[in-house]
């Protein structure tokens, strides 16, 4: 089964979630959540996740010492999230909304596998209005789908992508797609990547971004 399909699947059943991605990405999303715990957030920091799912980061980064507020669009997921991260204050939105939460109020905005399910009207306000809610020499931190870097991988990505997208849209009526013209997107919305790192082949990948 596919990555794309399982997803979509899990997200569907909440409370096997996070055994399901583990095994899905071979431990590395794991491993990225605890980068960004431990290297790009800090203590006392303001952080706001979008797409917090089962509050797995959001967990870590409270325990870091920084004050996060997570927002999902699914109540089933923020009601897992209430147990594993209760020290954050987790909302019930979806991400283009975010604009209400306020200017220059977070230190950090980081969004793992929730970026990549936003239509491309969505991510590009998401990107837009990040740019407004971060403070000075704040940073967008983000975990995602990537288009493969080489000619080969991507015909692979490719191959493997597009039954998958099909069998998912068949079962839920949905679908996620990996970051498309990710960096251009950024550059309009006022972003430069300042650090990025490729896992599973470059299909994953995580990017840090500050304001231009
Ligand atoms: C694949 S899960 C990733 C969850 C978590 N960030 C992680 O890495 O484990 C995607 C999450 O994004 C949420 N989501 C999808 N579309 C959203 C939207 N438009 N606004 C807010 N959350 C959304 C889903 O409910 C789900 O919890």
């Amino acid at each position: 089964m596919s990555t794309l399909v399982y997803m979509k699947m899990l997200e569907r059943t909440p409370e096997k979630y996070d055994r399901g991605m583990r095994l899905l990405t071979l431990g590395r999303i794991d491993r990225i959540k605890r980068e960004i715990a431990s290297t790009w957030v800090g203590p006392g920091q303001d952080v706001l996740e979008i797409g917090c799912g089962t509050g797995t980061l959001a967990a870590l980064m409270t325990a870091r010492g920084a004050r996060v507020v997570g927002i999902d669009i699914s109540e089933a997921m923020l009601a897992i999230a209430g147990r594993n991260a209760p020290e954050a204050e987790l909302i019930r939105m979806t991400a283009s909304e975010i604009d209400a939460l306020g200017e220059d109020r977070f230190d950090r905005i980081v969004a793992t596998l929730s970026l990549g399910e936003l239509s491309e009207d969505e991510l590009d306000f998401v990107l837009r209005a990040s740019s407004v809610l971060l403070k000075a020499g704040g940073k967008l931190v983000v975990a995602d789908e990537a288009p493969a870097p080489t000619w080969g991988k991507r015909l692979f990505a490719r191959l493997v992508r597009w039954p998958a997208a099909a069998l998912t849209f068949v079962l839920t009526r949905n679908t996620t797609h990996a970051l498309k013209r990710f960096e251009e997107r950024l550059g309009r919305a006022g972003f430069r990547v300042v650090c990025r790192r490729d896992y599973l082949f470059g299909t994953l990948a995580l990017f840090v971004m500050e304001k231009v």
